[in-house]
């Protein structure tokens, strides 16, 4: 209670101060802290949201940029965020469920067909809807971001789900993930990303699936000799933050920032869709990695095992939303 009245007025003050403004006046910072490299699709995002916000509202508000996990890990940055201690992030929506279970629908393995329909899903009435799915924590979702479509990277060929069982594999924080590895009998271990590239080189895990481009500007492709291109699953994000910093910022400043995140996360869009092809040719170039086509009859067979996790996670993340998610795909 004492916090919540402190939080209520920190944002009263900071909104007086900004709408004051004297020539003086400090600017609002705002601490944007993020676990990936810079030249991925988010780092180049939160880069572009810096350099417009600080051109246009140049005195008023300062974006600092954090990548890399340097400033929070995505597990602790929500709780950071609620403190104060940062003001902008955007985690993969995997690592959401200490806050709502409704954002668990974006892990159901084979849920959309491609980008494309992961977007048209996203910009419709129960998509946006999801963003609000957060606001009892106090915490707002001012965006999706794509990443792409995961990949399976291994110690071993991955060809059918056969091959998968009994290996380790590293997961993000999502019950969705765990239930998906367990499906093909493998041991599925939530661990930070900052944690992923040791866990490769050092063999204390077998594989782990991500994008294109978070395989290749984390180099795990330089220690995993197999991937498999499976695209069986989304990385993508939510840009948040936290309701009484946005609150408390005024209106007109408010709207700068909101068009700045919007501009932003179009570019970032574009940087998703080129990396998804450059930093997969890079690692084929590289000749570190082998990369596996599937035969359709070897994807059906994933499909088939992994499927039966949209009814185990139904009740929680709503038949409605899943149909409505599924229906996104042409
Ligand atoms: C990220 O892209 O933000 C991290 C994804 C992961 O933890 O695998």
């Amino acid at each position: 209670m004492f916090r919540k009245v402190c939080l209520s007025f920190a944002a009263v003050a900071l909104s007086a101060a900004l709408m004051a403004a004297p020539a003086f006046s400090k600017p609002v910072i705002i601490k944007f802290s993020h676990v990936v490299a810079e030249n991925t699709p988010k780092g180049q995002m939160a880069n572009k949201f810096r350099d417009l916000v600080n051109e246009r509202l140049k005195g008023k508000v300062e974006v600092e940029v954090y990548p890399n996990s340097q400033l929070f890990g995505d597990n602790k940055v929500l709780e950071a965020m609620l403190l104060g201690d940062v003001q902008m992030a955007a985690p993969a929506l995997s690592k959401f469920s200490r806050y709502t279970k409704k954002l668990q629908l974006f892990d159901l393995p084979f849920l959309f067909k491609d980008i494309a329909s992961v977007d048209r899903f996203q910009q419709s009435d129960a998509g946006k809807g999801l963003l609000n799915s957060i606001s009892k924590k106090g915490l707002i979702g001012l965006g999706y971001l794509h990443n792409g479509l995961k990949q399976l990277s291994s110690s071993k060929p991955l060809r059918v789900p056969a091959d998968a069982k009994g290996l380790k594999f590293r997961i993000m924080s999502s019950d969705v993930l765990a239930a998906q590895f367990k499906a093909v009998k493998a041991t599925p271990l939530k661990k930070p990303f900052s944690e992923v590239f040791t866990l490769l080189q050092t063999k204390a895990i077998d594989g782990q699936e991500n994008t294109w481009s978070n395989i290749y500007s984390k180099k795990f492709f330089e220690v995993q000799p197999y991937i498999t291109e499976s695209n069986h699953g989304l990385l993508d994000y939510m840009v948040v933050t936290s309701a009484e910093f946005w609150q408390g910022l005024p209106e007109d400043v408010r709207a700068e920032v909101k068009k700045a995140m919007e501009e932003a996360i179009a570019f970032g869009n574009k940087v998703a869709l080129e990396k998804s092809l450059d930093d997969k040719q890079k690692i084929i170039d590289s000749k570190r990695s082998e990369i596996i086509t599937l035969t359709p009859e070897q994807r059906a067979q994933w499909v088939e095992v992994m499927k039966p996790v949209w009814k185990e996670f139904e009740a929680q993340v709503g038949k409605d939303m899943i149909d409505a998610a599924y229906g996104s795909n042409k």
